[in-house]
């Protein structure tokens, strides 16, 4: 199918707060719809979800991937399974809820996009992914409050027991590189007492009267808003791409057996 014909018979639909679903005619290919284009519409809507496109094999989903640019290589490879594992090592892989977080924390580069592929999903059995627009949660923001941020650091430290681990420190108020527009980069502190794989925190640069357990509580508290937060529930066959500089990302536990497994991508 050729880029004009196919663009024409593409279906866009907003999703509320942010987002956007585009469903393609049969036999339609996610290589006929051009990088730049998807890209472009990526920003504007942080993320879209692409349905009735024939699903990649791994390879060629690696493959399709480095169109966009530089493929992220973990040590399991450059396509992650996600998968819910009976004794999992990590909390990705358990069936619990993911706290907020952005992919890539804890490794040199910082993904500018992030691809998945839904093979399976369960329908009715809970692990919605849940974004949350951090240019949204900025915008609203008193200019008081964004001055506070604008000072905060934050340092993350956890153990390697997955294809992740170590320590980074990284400032609160980022620019997204494509739009310049400021962002949060921000994740939640995993429990120990909860998380198979807790991650801790510390904040830097607090003015003597913030405790950092609030100032972790309500940047939390703020980002978990319905009104910054679009929940995807996934059906076999969904392609989603994610912004995940201008996008923090969490799941719900599931609430029953599932058999869902995603194939996750990172670019650079
Ligand atoms: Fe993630």
């Amino acid at each position: 199918m050729n880029a004009a014909s196919l663009n024409s018979g593409l279906v866009h639909t907003p999703l509320r707060p942010f987002g956007r679903v585009i469903e393609a005619p049969d036999g339609a290919e996610i290589t006929d719809i051009p990088v730049d284009t998807l890209a472009r519409w990526t920003v504007e809507s942080r993320v879209l979800v692409l349905r009735g496109l024939r699903l990649l094999g791994k390879k060629e989903f690696a493959d399709y991937c480095r169109l966009w640019g530089e493929v992220l290589k973990w040590e399991p490879g450059e396509v992650i399974d996600l998968i819910v594992e009976d004794d999992p090592k990590n909390y990705l892989f358990a069936s619990g809820d993911v706290p907020f977080h952005w992919d890539g924390a804890f490794v040199e580069a910082n993904p500018r996009y992030f691809f998945f592929q839904c093979l399976d999903a369960t329908p009715d059995s809970g692990g919605e992914t849940v974004f949350s627009d951090t240019t949204m949660a900025y915008r609203d923001a008193e200019p008081e409050l964004r001055k506070r941020w604008e000072r905060v650091s934050l340092t993350y430290k956890t153990e390697k027991l997955a294809h992740y681990g170590g320590e980074v420190t990284e400032r609160l108020v980022s620019q997204h590189p494509a739009t310049g527009v400021p962002v949060l980069r921000f994740a939640e502190p995993l429990d120990p007492d909860t998380y198979k794989n807790p991650v801790y925190v510390t904040v830097g640069g607090l003015q003597d009267d913030d405790r950092p357990d609030q100032f972790l509580d309500s940047t939390a508290e703020l980002l978990h808003r319905s009104e910054y937060c679009y929940h995807h529930v996934w059906q076999s066959g969904d392609i989603v791409i994610a912004d995940n500089y201008a996008l923090v990302h969490g799941r719900n536990a599931f609430t029953g057996p599932t058999a869902r497994h995603l194939q996750r991508v990172e670019v650079i």
